[in-house]
C-alpha cells in the first residue's frame, strides 16, 4: 500500500505567531491521523517549527530552495540550510514558481539534485494551465515536466520524491479538477514513472492532488485509485479545515 500524504502550502501567510498556533492546532488534532501530515511553511518560520515539530509526526516543508549549495546569491537559502535546520521536505517546481520567478524544467532538476544530497525528500509539482489543456497538450506537458526534471535521478532515490498535480487553472481558483480528470492525469503521471522506473517503483511512489481542495471534495479526491492524498494552499490556513481534509 502507498503512503498517503496531506501537506498544507501555507504560501506567503501567517505571522510567526499565527504560524505556530496553527500548526500547534494541526499537530493535536492529526496525531492518530493514517495519513502523513506535512506543514510547508515560510523559511522565517522553519526554525520555530522544527523545533514545536520534534518528538510529533507532522513533518516540516520548505516551499523552495536554490540549487546551489552556498555562495554570492543574495536573498537566497540553500538547501544545505534547511537540512541543518532539521527539515524534511522541501516544494520544488510550484507553478508560482515556475511563472514569477521562471523556475525551468532544468533548473528545477538541478534544485532537486541539490535537496536531494543533503538528504531533503521533495515534493516535485507539476501541472497545465487553462490554455494547454484546451489545446489537448496537457498530458505532453506533464510528462515533459516530470521527465526534464526527474529522470535523471537514479532508481534508488525516486523514494525521496513525491510527485504533485496541480493543474493551474484550479489552484486558488475555487474550480477543483473533477475526481475523474485528477484520476486521468495521476493514472498517466504513474505511466510515465514506469516507464522509466519500472511498475514496482511507479506503484509506490505518491502522487498528490493539489488545486482547490477542500473539506468537501478531498474525500472524493483521495478515493480515486491513483491519488494519494493532496496538496493544499487555501484551506490549509485554517485548522478546521486542514485537519478535516486529513481526515477525509
Ligand atoms: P489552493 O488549494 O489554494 O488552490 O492551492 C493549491 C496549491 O497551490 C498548493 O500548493
Amino acid at each position: 500500500m502507498r503512503k498517503q500524504i496531506v501537506a498544507g502550502n501555507w504560501k506567503m501567510n501567517k505571522s510567526l505567531e499565527e504560524g505556530l498556533g496553527l500548526y500547534k492546532a494541526i499537530s493535536s488534532q492529526t496525531e492518530a491521523s493514517s495519513k502523513e501530515v506535512i506543514v510547508a511553511a515560510p523559511f522565517t518560520h522553519l526554525s520555530s517549527l522544527v523545533a514545536l515539530a520534534k518528538g510529533g509526526s507532522v513533518k516540516i516543508a520548505a516551499q523552495n530552495c536554490h540549487h546551489e549549495l552556498s555562495g554570492a546569491y543574495t536573498g537566497e537559502v540553500s538547501a544545505a540550510m534547511l537540512s541543518d535546520l532539521g527539515v524534511t521536505y522541501v516544494i520544488l517546481g510550484h507553478s508560482e514558481r515556475r511563472a514569477y520567478a521562471n523556475e525551468s524544467n532544468a533548473l528545477l532538476s538541478k534544485k532537486v539534485d541539490a535537496a536531494l544530497a543533503q538528504n531533503l525528500k521533495v515534493i516535485y509539482c507539476c501541472g497545465e494551465t487553462l490554455e494547454e489543456r484546451q489545446s489537448k497538450g496537457h498530458f505532453d506537458l506533464i510528462t515533459q515536466q516530470i521527465t526534464e526534471g526527474l529522470f535523471h535521478l537514479d532508481a534508488s532515490v525516486l523514494k525521496n520524491i513525491v510527485l504533485a498535480y496541480e493543474p493551474v487553472w484550479a489552484i486558488g481558483t475555487g474550480q477543483t479538477a473533477s475526481s475523474a480528470q485528477a484520476q486521468e492525469m495521476h493514472a498517466h503521471i504513474r505511466k510515465v514513472v514506469a516507464t522509466k522506473y519500472g511498475k514496482a517503483s511507479a506503484d509506490t511512489t505518491c502522487i498528490l492532488y493539489g488545486g482547490s481542495c477542500n473539506p468537501t471534495n478531498a474525500k472524493e479526491l483521495f478515493s480515486q485509485n491513483d491519488v494519494d492524498g493532496g496538496l493544499i494552499g487555501g484551506a490549509s490556513l485554517n485548522a478546521a479545515n486542514f485537519t478535516s481534509i486529513c481526515k477525509a
